[in-house]
């Protein structure tokens, strides 16, 4: 067991720090910020290496692939809790979970293809399948309200693949309560016209929010006032059933960190280039364009003072892209120097092109409530995914 410090000051290359106090605390706001009695769905794509700390006090999980299925089995995840989604499929991986009896996840349906699938493996296995069926935001995810309605109507009493609900999500980092409004007035009339018409109640709505994440200097959401005014739309909808908010980034952004080390300093042309050992294969952020925003960040122990200088800040790949940060006033650094990159708990460590340029995947600690860090993912060299095999027929 290490402390912060102790890695900071010792390790060679670029990592993350994932806090498990930030993490829970955040649990926590985000509850005591909704309306009572809706429950939370983890989308574990967000970030993995926190899925095993959240897992008892989160009541559902999203897994898009069967990669983060094994993930779940090898943390020891109550398949209870798993909500198997993603707009694939493969019938291996669907047979393999129907043909379980001890599975008893649910699934959600993204086609119609899909539905006749799960129909075809519940007959087959003779087995109760429970889905949600996606209802699309108008791009290749999800299902039409038209086709969802036939798969509806079409539902044989005595099938085993039994609709419990709806889900949708339309994207990420929404920010404006209107677009919401406009969203969830669309399902709430969508949830009662089924209900009305076709005389199908559904009993869970699972929405993915998109709820954003403050992630440069200049931003000014006001995350309480959100929520405040979400939690209203939600209250205010007319059908009435079980709500679970599907959520990545919100959940998982604030408890990480991205260190990375100044390597090189250098003028070009009357420009401050600060070199670092990473770059933009271990850290994105959503909405940052051609590093013009200044996401929030810190130099190791030093502090701003007046007259700070201006720097680019870039990763170490051969690419004129891996610009990190442009023009951000930066302390009096010096190469050696640690750079903290805050809000990295979300997407950065998976969304990156980790194997362009064959360079080292980050080691990755967690951050314990008793204070200690431990690696959950020592330092990954790239070059044999990238080494072609020597045997020639
Ligand atoms: C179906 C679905 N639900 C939930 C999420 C999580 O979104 P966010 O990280 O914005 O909360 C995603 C992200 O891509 C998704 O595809």
């Amino acid at each position: 067991m290490m402390k912060k410090e102790e890695i900071i000051g010792s390790s060679k290359s670029a990592f993350y720090v994932f806090d498990v106090i930030e993490l829970k605390r955040r649990i926590d706001y985000l509850r005591s910020s909704l309306p009572d009695g809706i429950s939370l769905c983890y989308a574990m794509k967000a970030n993995p290496f926190v899925l095993k700390e959240i897992s008892d006090i989160i009541e559902k999980i999203e897994i898009c692939s069967p990669g983060e299925e094994d993930i779940c089995n090898a943390l020891h995840i109550s398949d209870k809790k798993m909500v198997i989604s993603g707009i694939y499929k493969s019938p291996d991986f669907i047979e393999k979970l129907v043909s379980n009896d001890k599975f008893s996840g649910i699934y959600t349906v993204e086609s119609k293809t899909q539905y006749h699938m799960f129909c075809n493996l519940s007959k087959k296995y003779n087995r109760e399948i429970s889905v949600l069926l996606r209802l699309t935001n108008d791009s290749q995810f999800g299902i039409n309200k038209s086709d969802i309605e036939d798969i509806i109507r079409s539902a044989d009493r005595n099938e085993k693949v039994r609709c419990i609900g709806i889900q949708y999500f339309s994207g990420t980092q929404k920010t404006s309560l209107k677009r919401i409004k406009r969203e969830l007035d669309c399902l709430d009339g969508f949830l009662t016209h089924l209900k009305d018409d076709l005389g199908f109640c559904a009993k869970h709505f699972e929405y993915g929010p998109g709820f954003p994440v403050s992630y440069f200097e200049e931003d000014s959401f006001d995350e309480n006032a959100f929520l405040e005014g979400f939690s209203q739309l939600i209250d205010a909808m007319s059908f009435k059933c079980d709500i679970t908010l599907e959520i990545g980034r919100s959940i998982a952004a604030s408890c990480g960190k991205y260190y990375t080390h100044i390597v090189d300093i250098k003028q070009n042309n009357g420009m401050n280039y600060a070199i670092v050992d990473g770059g933009m294969h271990h850290i994105q952020y959503f909405g940052q364009q051609m590093a013009m925003k200044h996401p929030k960040l810190s130099v190791v122990g030093k502090a701003y003072i007046s007259n700070n200088k201006p720097w680019n800040i870039c990763g170490s790949l051969c690419s004129m892209n891996d610009i990190l940060v442009k023009q951000m006033p930066l302390p009096d650094i010096k190469i050696g120097d640690t750079i903290c990159f805050e809000n990295a708990g979300a997407y950065c460590m998976t969304e990156g092109i980790s194997l362009f340029l064959s360079r080292d995947i980050p080691a990755i600690y967690l951050a314990l409530e008793n204070g200690n860090l431990i690696c959950v993912r020592e330092t990954f060299e790239t070059a044999c995914l990238n080494t072609p095999k020597q045997e020639r027929i």
